[in-house]
């Protein structure tokens, strides 16, 4: 099992260092190699994501992320920006399944902002599309408008576009997770309105044929986004395209309460993948061993399940956290009334403890 560890910037050393510690206890034949990405790169060799750490993560089976990005970066030209580096990493490692669970830890329930009742228990699983849809699609650009409401006037356009191949890998993933979970698949779309999306709905369904097993539904995005914050428990396995899955995926993180929690999976066909926190370098908090390891700790947990199929190892981690919660300890983003808080060590240390007891 070989990984590519790159940290970042930010927050992305300490949390991706508790990560490593914790693959460490788990005694497997993991190699693991580090390199620069992002800020930390650019400011070392010139560049956000140099030759050597792309063939790095090119060569691994999986790449651990922490996070880049700062904002004394932002006057520097696109290309050479911290961001381009997870940008780049997708698209030559082909990632174009992105997993963003959203679970609800029983102890953390009166973080979320929706009543406890709603959340207690949620374990949903959104599911986006990462290579095609309006980000991607061509043309794209800015003109002078020869028609529409203001002929003459300047205008911009960009094209959402999917085709069959790309909708149905991402059918097959979604309906294969289902069935490892609740068996029911809800696709998001907006089919009364777009072309793309009623081609999306009618692909999915024809794929739904060799899945008789799982449940679909078709929703609308705009109903879905409503849904999500009304009655999330619904849900078991969200599949939809780049864009929705890009706001309801951070819509669905919140209902569970801190994004310190939340860890990504990012899938290319060969099960090769980057696994990283949903949240980004936190230059607020970096360098002051504040930061919360769980989303980190639980994307490497995800790693060894998806990657490289040790689900064992992977339900080990998982637990440990539950355990460390149980047992009151809590980084500043998830602490309350009546819980110890910890730093990004101790929490580190904590679930490394935890682990090293349930071998
Ligand atoms: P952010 O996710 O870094 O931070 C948002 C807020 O959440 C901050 O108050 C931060 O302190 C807090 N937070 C984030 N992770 C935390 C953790 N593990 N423990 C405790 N608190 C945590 O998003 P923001 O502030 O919008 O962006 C900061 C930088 O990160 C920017 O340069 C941005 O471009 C970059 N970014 C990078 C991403 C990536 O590497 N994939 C994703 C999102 C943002
Ligand atoms: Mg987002």
């Amino acid at each position: 099992m070989k990984i590519a560890v790159l940290p970042g910037d930010g927050i992305g050393t300490e949390i991706v260092a508790e990560a490593v510690r914790v693959l460490q206890a788990l005694e497997l034949p993991i190699e693991m190699e580090s390199a620069l990405v992002g800020g930390a790169a650019y400011e070392a060799h010139g560049h956000p994501l140099p030759e050597s750490t792309l063939k790095l993560a090119m060569d691994a089976d999986a790449v651990l992320f922490g996070a880049v990005g700062d904002w004394k970066y932002d006057k520097l030209d696109r290309p050479l920006r911290p961001e381009q580096a997870i940008l780049g990493l997708r698209k030559h490692l082909g990632l174009f399944a992105n997993f963003r669970p959203a679970i609800c830890y029983p102890e953390l329930v009166g973080a979320s902002s929706l009543k406890p009742e709603l959340i207690a228990g949620l374990d949903i699983l959104i599911i986006r599309e990462l290579t095609g849809d309006i980000y991607f699609g061509q043309p794209r650009g800015r003109r002078t408008a020869t028609d529409g409401h203001f002929p003459g006037a300047e205008e911009a356009f960009d094209t959402m576009r999917y085709s069959k191949p790309e909708i149905e890998r991402i059918a097959h993933v979604a309906f294969q997770a289902a069935r490892k979970r609740n068996k029911k698949v809800t696709s998001v779309d907006k089919a009364n309105v777009l072309e793309t999306f009623q081609f999306w709905k009618d692909v999915v369904t024809e794929v739904h044929a060799q899945y008789p097993d799982v449940e679909l539904e078709h929703m609308y995005v705009d109903n879905a986004a409503m849904q999500l914050v009304r009655a999330p428990k619904k849900f078991d396995v969200v599949v939809t395209g780049n864009m929705f899955g890009d706001i309801l995926s951070d819509e669905a993180s919140m209902l569970t309460g801190s994004i310190g929690m939340l860890p990504s999976a990012s899938l290319n066909t060969k099960n090769q993948g980057l696994y990283e926190p949903s949240h980004g370098s936190a230059p607020d908090i970096a360098g002051k061993n504040l930061a919360n390891p769980l989303a980190t700790i639980l994307s490497a947990a995800m790693m060894l399940r998806f990657t490289f199929n040790q689900t064992e190892a992977a339900d080990r981690i998982e637990r440990a956290v539950s355990s460390v919660l149980a047992s009151g300890l809590r980084t500043t983003d998830i602490w309350s009334e009546g819980t110890t808080k910890v730093s990004t060590r101790g929490m580190g240390d904590a679930v490394v403890a935890a682990i090293t007891k349930t071998i």
